[in-house]
């Protein structure tokens, strides 16, 4: 017998991580609007408990799109020779720093393709060093690394980490993946990243060829499994230079949406006080998705502060949205996007996970 929606709900907010795998499978494949509706809510109005009404942002900058790895889904994999490669200079970086500091988000991710070299951890040590003075919350979003380097990295001052497991499923992964890709050395990666005392972020795509419902539900039991502070997912988006583009596809970007939305709302109400991202993703399905994201849960949004001139080299699947827009652009449309739901940027404050303020 299936619980009732209410039931779940109710045990949902009684204490996190209090849900089955068949309550999550329950909550992730909701087709019902009105159902949709009412666990949205339930999600958003935890999230407001725990957050308050406030979205904590990260500017992005896309340091470079050299990358080692071929995933089969990703747009600057190593084999699109499609691409005009490139990578910022320290000067860039630090410019960009600059400028995510002004805007007042006090936080930065430093995100691009994984290059595993002493040349390339010098790099990063000397970007993180040099932005010290800035005083942001810093988050690296660059691949699997030795555990030595990730050390390094925090000591340089960087503070965050965001490894996506892509999905929990190692049967999965491997058909996502080239053979010498390994889910097992990514769950390595997490468990070493939290042992050098990082916030520990991880994330998953949705509406990936060959995945269940089931799936999805145990991703986000990963997700409790690992402990983990802060969560960026969104739904895969073919991209047409990939080889997983020619996959057939088994829902419409509409579709793709609300399984994002159902993702978050479900990964709020079984995790409660981690902080989860409205990704671009989202909005790279609708104009309004990331604010639908935030109403389904997530307090969390990264505006892009690349210069425009790079980020069309920096397409990870179809459609990335605020191509041709500067930092001060996007910080413009995101504050009267958040006022048009009764949010505000959490202007000038870090926003550091509570879960890892809880757990430390
Ligand atoms: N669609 C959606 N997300 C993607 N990513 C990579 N390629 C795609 C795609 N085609 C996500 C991966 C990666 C993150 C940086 O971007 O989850 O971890
Ligand atoms: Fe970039 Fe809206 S956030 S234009």
């Amino acid at each position: 017998m299936t619980a009732s929606l209410d039931g779940i709900l109710a045990r949902a907010l009684e204490r996190p991580r209090n849900l089955s795998v068949a309550d999550l499978t329950r909550l992730v494949s909701l087709e019902d609007p009105e159902e949709r509706r009412i666990v949205r809510a339930a999600a958003y109005d935890l999230k407001c408990r725990i957050a308050g009404k406030l979205v904590s942002m990260r500017g992005i900058v896309e340091i470079g799109n050299v990358c080692a790895k071929d995933c089969l889904y990703c747009g600057i994999r190593r084999s699109n020779a499609n691409l005009e490669r490139y990578r910022l200079s320290i000067d860039d970086i630090l410019r960009m720093a600059e400028v995510d500091a002004k805007a007042g988000y006090a936080s930065i991710v430093l995100q691009g393709g994984e290059i595993e070299s002493e040349a390339n951890t010098v790099f990063i040590e000397e970007c993180l060093r040099g932005m010290a003075h800035l005083d942001l919350g810093v988050t690296l979003s660059l691949g699997e690394q030795s555990e030595e380097v990730y050390r390094r990295w925090k000591a340089a001052g960087a503070s965050r980490y965001l490894l996506r497991i892509e999905t929990s499923s190692p049967e999965l992964y491997a058909r996502l993946h080239p053979a010498d890709h390994s889910w097992t050395r990514r769950v390595e990666c997490l468990a070493a990243l939290r042992r050098c005392g990082y916030q520990v972020g991880t994330g998953v795509m949705s509406a990936l060829p060959g995945q269940s419902m089931e799936d999805l539900a145990r991703d986000i039991v990963f997700f409790g499994d690992r402990d983990v502070d802060m969560i960026g997912m969104g739904p895969y988006i073919p991209h047409p230079d990939t080889p997983l583009a020619s996959e057939p596809q088994t829902l419409n970007n509409a579709g793709r949406l609300q399984l994002g939305l159902n993702m978050i709302a479900a990964t709020r109400l079984y995790l409660h006080d981690v902080n989860i991202a409205a990704t671009t993703a989202l909005q790279a399905l609708a104009p309004d998705g990331r604010e639908q994201g935030i109403l389904a849960g997530a307090n969390v949004m990264m505006p892009n502060v690349t210069d425009a001139a790079y980020r069309r080299r920096y397409q990870l699947y179809a459609g990335k949205p605020c191509l041709d827009e500067n930092a001060q652009q996007c910080r413009g449309c995101l504050e009267r996007r958040l006022a048009a739901i009764g949010e505000r940027v959490n202007y000038g404050a870090r926003g550091d996970s509570l879960h890892f303020k809880a757990r430390t």
